[in-house]
């Protein structure tokens, strides 16, 4: 949620924060602002809407007074030092007042921010009674005003001008803040410097050549540099071209965590696409492989080397639960018919939202797997905090290396799907539920419920699904025209069973967030129970249906299911395994999936699922990156 840039060095900033904000758009897109630091002034920019209405309102700038410095003949794009901020609403609208960087009265110190801080009404009062005029409704103004006092009061205190003065200031102003933050700051009397701050909010940094970045995520640096910081909790950051300081908010130095980031800038590009969405749709077979490799020991053992539970502690597991939000949840939904099924420890799967603000019993032999692809959400972070403080062991699934969630949970097994762009979850779907699927598999081996040929075979199966994707995409075409005609559809129903339960509810949200469309999941069984009542003469209702090899039982309910929904007059979109003859007469579509073991077939299910979605919100002149009033990484509660 919200994205923010920091540069100091000898380049322009203007471009490279401006093409810093382009990567990290994906976090918010309600407005979008920058300022730079350029000779003794502070020029600020800021516009709401997409990035595009502050790069229009740049270039005309731009054209209508080449030299808009006053007091310098240089204008806001030869500045070397800046801070740039991509928003996603919580206090105050998307308008242009409430768009970030927020300012002191006197212009001369800017203030962006991520998170929510949530003092921030007694702080106004405060400010307010002292006779501060607020410019905009949002929570960070406070900051600005805060910030550009501390180094005033410094300043008369006889401090001269200097980076760690800034520094020193950003400290004071944090000791007073609550809630959730990241913050970047700059001072038009401090050139060359950029002061940054966190606390439960993402923040990295950059180390480059003769300069170096801040950002909430390293795809904003990441086509100028590798090599990168983490930071830790309640710590501020100052960088120079030059220098990099890290101290703890009381002042005392500390230190980050180097890394080295390995995947390529073009990553992180839509390499030919038209929406990153697509992308990584494309990219599934290949980040399913990644999160495989390197899992297998050679006498066919799974090997998790970054658990760091010991085996007696797995051993020891009695419970688990599944605490996970949207997308994240539903590969939880489905882990547990596999977990189960393989370990016989009964497992419970919980919305992060949910689970924090009751009273679940925990204790030492309670497994909490939390599974965020960003690592930063809060609702699952709130909900692992709440856990360790009843002494449960916590592994987290994540895609986000150094992030928060799996920094501070007992271990992790990162996904290795790659960058995320899109809003909307694919890549790192499949890879969670292959996670899942290797979790399942190492709990049932360590406590001798499966031996290694079994789970052997199961990972053989595992191996052959990025080639079953590869065949599913690569006939993937009358998805896309089934799309064109289910565009105006006022409503689309999603049912399954068993596994195919969660693909259905993952089906519907997809299409909810990308073509804001009214669409619901259901299990299959459920439908008799009242929510067949919605089936209408032609309501289109997507069924999943199992494998007929194996739990043939299954496969025959669903059947019997989907000839329940054509009578009442549903148009039926049946997606079943290749060579299902059964479900032939009752599909007006049908779309063949590779066949695949019923509990690992959710991940080919869902996959003409996720085209479908984007497909219908392109037909429907949506932006399928960018889905309104959504950011990727939700960083507030
Ligand atoms: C939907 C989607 C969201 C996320 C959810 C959790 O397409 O992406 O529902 O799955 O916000 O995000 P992470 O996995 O980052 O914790």
């Amino acid at each position: 949620m919200c994205g923010i840039v920091g540069y100091a060095g000898a380049r322009p900033a203007l471009g490279i924060v401006l093409d810093g904000l382009r990567r990290l758009e994906y976090r918010g897109y309600d407005s979008a602002g920058v300022a730079i630091v350029c000779d003794d002034e502070l020029l600020t920019e800021k516009k709401a809407g997409k990035l595009a209405n502050l790069e229009k309102v740049l270039s005309e700038r731009a054209a209508s007074n080449p030299e808009d410095c006053a007091a310098s003949p240089i204008g806001i794009g030869d500045g070397t030092t800046g801070i740039g901020h991509t928003r996603w609403a919580t206090h105050g609208g998307p308008t242009d007042r409430n768009a970030h960087p927020h300012q002191s009265p006197d212009g001369r110190v800017a203030v962006i921010h991520n998170g929510i801080i949530e003092n921030f009404a007694k702080l106004r009062t405060e400010l307010e009674d002292e006779g501060v005029e607020f410019a905009s409704d949002t929570d960070t103004e406070c900051a600005a005003h805060l910030l550009a006092r501390a180094l005033a009061d410094l300043r008369a205190g006889g401090e001269a001008d200097s980076p760690q003065l800034l520094a020193a200031a950003m400290r004071l102003v944090c000791q007073r803040l609550e809630g959730a933050f990241t913050l970047l700051a700059v001072d038009a009397g401090i050139p060359g410097a950029v002061v940054g701050a966190r606390r439960n909010s993402p923040l990295v940094v950059g180390r480059g050549a003769g300069e170096n970045y801040l950002a909430s995520d390293v795809a904003a640096f990441i086509e100028h540099t590798r090599d990168a910081v983490e930071l830790g909790q309640d710590q501020i950051v100052l960088i120079t071209g030059d220098s990099i300081e890290i101290t703890d908010f009381a002042g005392q130095p500390a230190t980050g965590k180097d890394f080295h980031i390995d995947w390529d800038s073009s990553a992180a590009e839509k390499g030919g696409y038209d929406w990153f969405m697509l992308k990584e749709i494309e990219e599934q077979p290949q980040a399913i492989a990644d999160t495989l490799l390197g899992r297998l020991t050679e006498t066919g053992e799974i090997a998790l080397d970054e658990v760091r539970l010991s085996e007696q502690d797995l051993r020891d597991v009695d419970k688990i639960f599944i605490v996970a939000c949207g997308t994240a949840y539903h590969s939880g939904l489905v882990a547990k018919y596999a977990i189960e099924h393989w370990t016989r420890i009964p497992c419970e799967v919980e919305l992060a939202s949910e689970f924090r603000y009751r009273d679940p019993v925990l204790d030492r032999s309670t497994l909490i797997v939390v599974i965020s692809q960003s690592g930063e959400t809060m609702d699952t972070l709130m909900a692992l905090r709440h856990a360790k403080e009843q002494k449960a062991r916590v592994l987290a699934i994540c895609n986000t290396n150094g992030s928060t969630i799996p920094r501070e949970s007992d271990a992790v097994l990162y996904t290795h799907g790659g960058p995320e762009i899109a809003v909307a979850s694919t890549k790192a779907f499949l890879t969670q539920l292959v996670a899942c699927y290797l979790i399942g598999l190492h709990l049932a081996q360590v406590r001798g419920i499966k031996f290694a040929d079994e789970v052997g075979a199961v990972v053989a199966q595992l191996q052959e699904m990025p080639g079953k994707l590869r065949e599913l995409l690569d006939r993937i075409e009358p998805v896309r025209e089934l799309a064109r005609e289910l565009k105006s559809e006022p409503t689309v129903l999603f049912i399954g069973r068993h596994v195919g339960y969660p693909v259905a509810l993952e089906g519907a949200l997809k299409l909810k967030e990308l073509a804001y469309m009214h669409a619901e999941g259901f299990a299959a069984g459920e439908l008799k129970h009242g929510p067949i009542a919605l089936i209408d003469q032609g309501t289109p209702v997507i069924c999943i249906v199992p494998s007929p090899v194996g739990r043939g039982m299954l496969h025959d309910k669903v059947v019997s299911n989907i000839q329940e929904v054509r009578a009442r007059g549903a148009r039926t979109i049946v997606i079943a395994e290749e060579g299902d003859e059964a479900v032939v007469r009752y599909a007006d579509h049908l779309i063949y999936v590779p066949r695949t073991p019923t509990l690992l077939a959710p991940l080919v299910t869902t996959v003409p699922l996720q085209v479908l979605a984007a497909e219908i919100a392109a037909a429907r002149g949506h932006d399928v990156d960018q889905p309104r009033n959504l950011a990727k990484s939700v960083t507030v509660e």
